[in-house]
């Protein structure tokens, strides 16, 4: 019997052909002017039409919304351009893709922005991490307004937890009215510790809530780091993703740490509508059919994660071409 994982799914406006899912993966490739796709952006996304959805590398929304050197931006009619052949190298062979569109908020540094200027934020709070100086929707991370640890207005977007829910429900709202909330996604980490947030005991309501204001605009999908991104998939006490879940009423697409046996569980049992994969996705072209065969699958070379050329980027071979 064909695992659900590998049956097609209707994601609001997109048709997904299975349920495996490209997760956002910056690779800080982009030209050096840092603003559009590399010349091997085509062939790497290309490569990987066969995921049910591709969901793009960060990409930023303004000059200001660029928190790494050599992200490609979207936000000029020049670089929606150069997207193009982006898109059409997955068309072309039966995929889907979308834009995770950012702005990185405080997770930035001068020398990336406008005039040298200093990045913005919920409040003038410096993230405790590091950045790297060196078609459609929206999967954000832009949960910087929700936490206590990041945000300490006293206006309408900071203290109780409606004022904090504010500015991911206009977000949403201004994007699902200029291309139609069923072509939008939503990404969130609940309980991730990433870029330097604390992860307190007021996540669970403040997620909670946030999903319940975005729940009535007919979104394409939610899609949710379970756990610490890239991390421990384990959650603090009196978290859980379930009850999250529970609040949104379309497609859930999940994340973090996920194998094969893992994801084929995930979705059989209901507990996710599909899986996206990130480091197995950059390794694995073919991944689909590699979970489908339970091929061996290649591991992520680390070192090639961020900047460079082809190398750990194009060059990853498909199971065929290693059985040949
Ligand atoms: C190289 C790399 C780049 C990433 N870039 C992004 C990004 O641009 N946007 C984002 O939301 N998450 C990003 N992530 C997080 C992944 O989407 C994903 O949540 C994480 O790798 C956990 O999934 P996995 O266990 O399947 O790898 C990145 C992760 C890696 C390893």
């Amino acid at each position: 019997m064909t695992a659900k994982l590998f049956t097609p799914l209707q994601a609001g406006a997109l048709a997904l052909r299975n349920r495996v899912v490209m997760a956002p993966l910056t690779r800080n490739r982009a030209t050096p002017d840092g603003v559009v796709p590399g010349p091997l952006a085509p062939t790497y996304y290309g490569q990987r039409a066969g995921f049910g959805l591709i969901v793009s590398e960060g990409t930023q929304i303004s000059h200001q919304g660029q928190g790494y050197a050599w992200t490609p931006g979207i936000y000029s009619a020049a670089q929606v351009e150069r997207w193009r052949p982006v898109t059409e190298a997955v068309h072309a062979n039966g995929g889907t893709i979308v834009a995770q569109i950012w702005h990185v908020g405080r997770v930035s540094h001068t020398s990336l922005q406008p005039g040298d200027g200093a990045p913005v934020g919920p409040s003038a709070l410096t993230a405790d991490t590091r950045t790297f100086d060196g078609e459609r929707f929206v999967p954000t991370s832009i949960d910087q307004f929700m936490r206590p640890s990041v945000n300490v207005r006293t206006d309408a977007y900071g203290g109780s937890v409606e004022n904090r829910t504010r500015f991911l429900e206009e977000v949403v709202e201004a994007v699902a009215g200029a291309i139609g909330g069923d072509r939008v996604g939503l990404r969130l980490s609940p309980f991730s510790p990433a870029n330097g947030v604390v992860v307190d005991e007021t996540a669970p309501e403040i997620f909670a809530r946030g999903i319940e204001r975005i729940a009535p605009y007919g979104l394409a999908f939610l899609h949710m780091i379970e756990g610490a991104t890239g991390g421990s998939r384990e959650l603090p006490a009196g978290a859980s993703i379930e009850a999250l879940r529970a609040l949104f009423p379309g497609v859930y697409i999940a994340n973090n740490g996920y194998d094969r046996e893992m994801a084929i569980e995930a979705v059989d049992s209901g507990r996710a509508d599909a899986v996206a994969f990130g480091k197995l996705a950059i390794a694995n072209p073919d991944l689909v059919e590699r979970l489908r065969r339970n091929a061996t699958l290649n591991e992520a070379d680390r070192a090639t994660f961020y900047g460079g050329g082809a190398e750990g980027y194009t060059d990853y071979p498909t199971a065929e071409a290693v059985e040949a």
